[in-house]
């Protein structure tokens, strides 16, 4: 690896470097909008690379979730500047400074950071696939065969929704949870059936589609009953990420016109498993998030 260090220099993210952000992920072709780059450094830490004329050219965002673990987001090197040292160098940064403050670390790797990420330690645990909608299926009413109540989530709603999606996810995030509430009014349902909360789902815009996600939910039916609910109300293209575990939704997902875009791996740092039960984690809320 021939690492010119000296051609580029570190420094924390802010709102000044939104617009070389936004090159950076655009020129993956990835999902995030300026929104998405805001909320991720409003909820956490960026680090960057610049050089000298001030271009940023590689990314890396630290999503802390209570005092457990930091999700690792956004590793990005612009196309002329890869092969060059700069994610390894990045993710040594991160990594140093988790372990300072006692957090282990979890990402989702894309194949290629995936080969980057295990020379630098972390290893696999769970894998997911990312499903694209490109045209909205026909409207269908959702019909209550098991006792579910669905509607829009409200200020109220949000102790239980917490309390389902802490083993969900493996930590509190709140703020995360309240923040994406707010991006995509139409897709923020809950799931009830009499007084108990069985489901929840949320979402936000995009770049490219809208994502839904997270969704947690005690069982297949409740998951099917929101994102049909979902698909009603909020237009396509559509992104949903969901865990390889979930035959019955991925087929579901199948039928509805999603077709598959990319695998992620779930990959993880200081920490035997990842954390939380994807069991009733249906959806993911994306690979930058967790
Ligand atoms: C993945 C990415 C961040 C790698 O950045 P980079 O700065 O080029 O990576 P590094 O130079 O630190 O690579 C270190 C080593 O990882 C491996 N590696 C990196 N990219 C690879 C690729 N595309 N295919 C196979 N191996 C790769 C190589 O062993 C490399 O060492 P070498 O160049 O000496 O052979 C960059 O290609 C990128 O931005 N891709 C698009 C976005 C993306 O997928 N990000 C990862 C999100 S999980």
């Amino acid at each position: 690896m021939s690492s010119d260090s000296n051609a580029v220099q570190e420094h924390e993210l802010g709102e000044q470097h939104l617009a070389g952000a936004m090159a950076l992920s655009r020129a993956a072709n990835w999902n995030q909008n300026q929104s998405d780059w805001r909320m991720m450094l409003r909820l956490g830490r960026g680090f960057g690379l610049s050089a000298v004329d001030g271009t940023l050219v590689a990314s890396i965002v630290l999503l802390p979730y209570a005092d457990k673990f930091a999700w690792m987001s956004m590793v990005l090197v612009s196309p002329a500047h890869r092969r060059l040292g700069y994610a390894s160098r990045m993710l040594r940064l991160a990594l140093d400074y988790l372990r300072s403050r006692g957090l282990a670390a979890v990402l989702d790797a894309t194949p290629a950071g995936h080969a980057v990420y295990v020379q630098e330690g972390l290893h696999d645990t769970w894998g997911f696939q990312r499903y694209a909608l490109g045209a909205s299926p026909p409207a269908s009413d959702w019909q209550d065969l098991s006792g579910l109540s669905l509607r829009h989530i409200a200020e109220g709603d949000w102790p239980q929704i917490l309390s389902l999606d802490l083993p969900a996810f493996g930590a509190s995030r709140e703020p995360l949870l309240r923040a994406l509430a707010a991006r995509l009014p139409a897709a923020a349902l809950i799931a009830r059936r009499g007084e108990t909360v069985c489901g929840y789902l949320l979402g936000r815009d995009g770049r490219e589609a809208r994502q839904l996600g997270p969704l947690v939910a005690q069982d297949l039916a409740t998951a099917h009953a929101l994102l049909a609910h979902a698909l009603a109300r909020v237009p396509a293209p559509l992104y949903a990420d969901i865990p390889d575990r979930h035959a019955g939704l991925r087929s579901w997902a199948l039928l509805q016109g999603f077709a598959v875009q990319r695998p992620f791996t779930r990959m993880v740092h200081g920490m035997a498993q990842a954390p939380g039960d994807n069991a009733s984690a249906m959806l993911v809320a994306g690979p930058e998030l967790g």
